[in-house]
């Protein structure tokens, strides 16, 4: 770019940008996110047990693009200290990170705590304490102990972690997004464990996560918030719905309740169960496709007592948007959440105008967050909100200007949400800390504040301009034009 469109632009850069009130409100909190399976690696060291990630990877090496697996990933479980380096260095509130359930409790079962994967939390725990840090933890980040795929041990595995880490962690994740686990992972067989079932499996997973996440919610409520008085929540994935046409505006509400309210619904709407307009479709689609009864499990009165009510705030991670519009007589449709959906009869599709990113399901459309949250205050009344994930997967390199822009865009729509629609938003979660091993697309798409070489026996870590423009929002809790903060650049 010549000098003289560079000095244009950043004029009618600082001009639109100084007309709005951009400073965040007060106690609001920046953190960065990463999940165990994505950064630790050490997959067998130690007593660790083996996940359905570990097993997925390297049975089915051909599901992931570049045929890698998180065996080593970003070696987190020997870097963790450079790892708590960075979110100094970014000037991190929080740091969200997830416990590998087979590193804890290798057998799955609280029988056997492993005093190495115990003693791994603590000392990251307490070091991140020691530089004033609040850690913020998800139970579960879809790293499933292999011996449990098919039982339901999760409250007693919560109990495990609360029990030994409650007197410090005061944020608290029990599943991460059940839309991936669940839909993704049973409508395309894209994920571990591999079992394609989406007319069944996919709504019963539903139903059984609402209820796993239930336990556990109910089990720190009675037996840990009286000593340790935490926030426990479950966080959704939220790919924001736009109607085609008017005419498919009913399906894109359809859309919104099938990916986000099929997992807020039965925990925060004041009546529980299943939305409505939703249980009704897919009865009828059901009974169409010859069952005898919806494949939407259906809550008894208890069960829905027992989901409904069971949060603290509310966990939004927020990515990407799409538009829906009705299918044709006899469209192909392929398989939603990731494309069509033909249980609703929806097409599903990208706006022109939203940039594509490296990772096939991710366009960028900035509004979406903040309709998003409008939604759900509408739906839910006004929580308490924490943006728990949000980021641009790239190309590599470390003058990421594309991950600023998306940074201050999303940004700024929380903004103002939270000034103009009266959203209680207080806190937001960059993901990802640093790069890391991005699921079926392995180390190919880059979606990191710090870059990590895969390729160096040290995982050497190095920030991009991303961070330096993150620790600056933080410094000066606000969006504003750049400055560049040194940060550690060599040490790995
Ligand atoms: C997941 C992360 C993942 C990110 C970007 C989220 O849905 O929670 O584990 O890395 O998307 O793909």
């Amino acid at each position: 770019m010549d000098w003289c469109r560079a000095v244009v632009l950043s004029t009618v850069f600082s001009m639109s940008w100084s007309a709005e009130d951009l400073t965040f409100p007060p106690g609001f909190m920046f953190g960065a996110a990463t999940a165990a399976y994505q950064v630790e690696g050490a997959w067998n060291v130690s007593d660790k047990g083996e996940s359905a990630w570990d097993r997925y990877t390297h049975e089915h090496p051909e599901k992931i693009k570049d045929y890698s697996n998180g065996d080593v990933a970003c070696d987190s479980y020997h870097l963790w200290k450079r790892d708590i380096e960075m979110a100094v260095e970014l000037g991190l509130k929080f740091y969200r990170f997830s416990i590998s359930w087979p590193r804890l409790l290798p057998s799955g079962y609280p029988n056997h705590i492993s005093e190495d994967g115990k003693n791994y939390y603590n000392n990251l725990i307490d070091g991140l304490l020691e530089k004033g840090i609040e850690p913020f933890v998800t139970l579960y980040h879809w790293d499933l102990p292999m011996s449990l795929t098919d039982l339901d041990w999760f409250s007693d595995y919560a109990r495990v972690v609360f029990s030994i880490y409650g007197d410090r962690v005061k944020w608290w994740i029990t599943i991460n997004e059940p839309l991936i686990i669940c839909d993704v992972v049973f409508d395309t067989g894209f994920m571990a464990p591999p079992i394609v079932s989406p007319e069944l499996g996919a709504y019963l997973c539903s139903k059984n996560v609402l209820m796993a996440h239930a336990k556990a919610w109910r089990l720190y409520d009675e037996e840990f918030r009286p000593k340790f008085h935490g926030k426990v929540s479950l966080a959704n994935h939220h790919i924001w719905f736009d109607p085609l046409t008017p005419a498919d505006a009913e399906l894109a509400e359809l859309a919104r309740e099938d990916c986000v309210g099929k997992y807020t619904h039965p925990i925060f709407s004041s009546t529980g169960g299943w939305p409505p307009s939703l249980e009704k479709v897919l009865e009828d689609v059901s009974i169409k496709r010859g069952y005898k009864k919806s494949s939407l499990p259906a809550f008894t009165p208890e069960e829905i007592a027992l989901v409904r009510g069971t949060y603290d705030f509310y966990a939004m991670n927020h990515y990407t948007s799409r538009l829906i519009r009705k299918a044709r007589e006899g469209e192909a449709l392929t398989t939603w959440p990731l494309g069509d959906s033909p249980d609703l009869g929806g097409v599903v599709q990208r706006r022109e105008d939203w940039p594509v990113t490296t990772s096939f399901w991710f366009y960028v459309y900035p509004e979406g967050i903040r309709r998003q949250l409008v939604w759900l205050r509408q739906k839910y009344g006004n929580l308490e909100f924490v943006i728990t994930e949000n980021g641009l997967s790239t190309y590599a390199g470390l003058d990421d200007q594309d991950r600023i822009n998306y940074y201050k865009d999303y940004l700024r729509q929380i903004l103002l949400a939270i000034k103009e629609d009266g959203v209680n938003v207080t806190g937001y979660t960059a993901w990802t800390l640093m790069d890391n091993f991005e699921w079926m697309d392995g180390y190919t798409t880059k979606i990191g504040l710090y870059e990590v070489d895969f390729s160096h026996p040290q995982r050497m870590r190095t920030p991009r301009a991303s961070a330096r423009f993150y620790a600056d929002l933080i410094k000066k809790h606000a969006l504003d034009p750049i400055t560049v903060l040194p940060l550690n650049d060599t040490v790995s």
